[in-house]
């Protein structure tokens, strides 16, 4: 088969590194004289067929651009779709059937999407309905298992590491605990990096449940060695010792309905009453997201994007690209999707912060 024209989509949470991808596939393509056709705002723009075509001018400049000159959605799920003026959140519609016509109808060969988890499960429906999908990797939550990392992780982790060293500095003035709330879902990834690159005191992330009275423990003792003043860095998806997390809101339609968020000003409060010594929350939510994306993700979504495309000449459909080893692989989509990466409770990065000090809150690991 030869491919003559390609789509390309972003979908999901946006973050930095996703127009570095749209570059270096369309460059690819452009050279091999395929066109490639921009989907707007993620699966959505093949459901009310919102394409513009992609030339080297559309392309060039964004290498260090954050967000996405296509534009995405995460709540537009073909699937069950929600929004005006094709379907409604109290009556979701399948609309599976009209991508894949608008697909056929504007003459494309194969399709990028560039998603996290909640694409990656659309990409792959999409692929057993017979679409020919190449899907590239990206999250800040770095929670694919697929992957080593995927692109926008370094940007993030970056992005909260700043705000944990800036934090310390108010701290330390002030003598008082910083609680700073990163994003990350269900994984703690940024919260525990973001702690080890900034000294974080205590961490607390999904996969060790937290217990109060050991932070205040340690908030405490810390005291009591004259240190006036501790940081906690607590991931969005952090869980109590029965489970608990806190849930910002629910979001109808969308692939990813829970919207964490808000643990850091309930904790806030609850150490202040406990420990008496005064609190504050700083919740870095969106700005994780937002901005040019580092050296290492201009370079990792330029090896992401170069790929995928490779990928689609070779016809590998149903697959992702995938960076492991500090070399680019590819992998099924589905087996992408099997399961979480997430932090192991026994791993290098918790013995380590361990070894140091730090605490997650719990009693029970170590
Ligand atoms: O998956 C990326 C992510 O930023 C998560 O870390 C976060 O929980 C979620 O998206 C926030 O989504 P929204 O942009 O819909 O608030």
């Amino acid at each position: 088969m030869t491919i003559k024209r390609i789509g390309i989509l972003t979908a999901g949470g946006d973050c930095p590194g996703l127009n570095a991808v749209v570059r270096a596939v369309s460059k690819n393509a452009l050279t091999h004289g395929i066109e490639v056709m921009g989907i707007r705002n993620g699966f959505d723009g093949l459901v009310r067929n919102d394409l513009f075509k992609i030339t080297n001018e559309t392309v060039s400049g964004i290498l260090t651009l954050g967000g996405t000159i296509l534009g995405t959605s995460n709540i537009a799920n073909p699937f069950r779709y929600t929004l005006a003026p094709f379907g409604t959140p109290q009556e979701p519609k399948d609309l599976s059937g009209v991508v894949l016509h608008n697909f056929k109808e504007n003459n494309l060969d194969a399709l990028i999407t560039i998603g996290g988890d909640g694409t990656l499960h659309m990409s792959q429906r999409f692929v057993e309905l017979g679409l020919p999908i190449v899907a590239v990797p990206k999250t800040i939550d770095n929670d694919l298992s697929a992957t080593d990392q995927t692109f926008g992780f370094d940007s993030a982790l970056h992005i909260a590491t700043e705000a944990i060293d800036r934090l310390h500095t108010t701290a330390q003035s002030h003598h008082r605990v910083m609680i700073v709330e990163t994003m990350g879902r269900y994984a703690g990834w940024i919260a525990l990096r973001a702690a080890l690159a900034g000294g974080g005191d205590i961490v607390l992330i999904p996969e060790i449940p937290y217990n109060d009275d050991v932070i205040v423990e340690h908030i405490l003792e810390r005291k009591n060695r004259g240190k006036t003043f501790s940081i906690v860095v607590a991931a969005e998806g952090a869980q109590n010792e029965a489970g608990e997390q806190t849930i910002a809101r629910t979001v109808e339609g969308s692939t990813d309905a829970i919207r964490l968020g808000g643990i850091a000003y309930k904790l806030s409060d609850r150490i202040e009453q406990r420990t008496g010594i005064e609190s504050r929350a700083c919740v870095l939510g969106h700005t994780q997201r937002g901005g040019t994306p580092t050296a290492f993700d201009r370079w990792l979504s330029t090896l992401y994007g170069a790929k995928a495309l490779d990928m689609v000449l070779e016809e590998k459909f149903g697959f992702m690209a995938s960076f492991k080893n500090f070399q680019m692989s590819e992998v099924k989509i589905a087996e992408a999707i099997a399961n979480l990466k997430r932090v192991d409770p026994n791993g290098d990065e918790v013995k380590a912060a361990l070894a140091i000090g730090m605490s997650f809150g719990s009693a029970k690991i170590g």
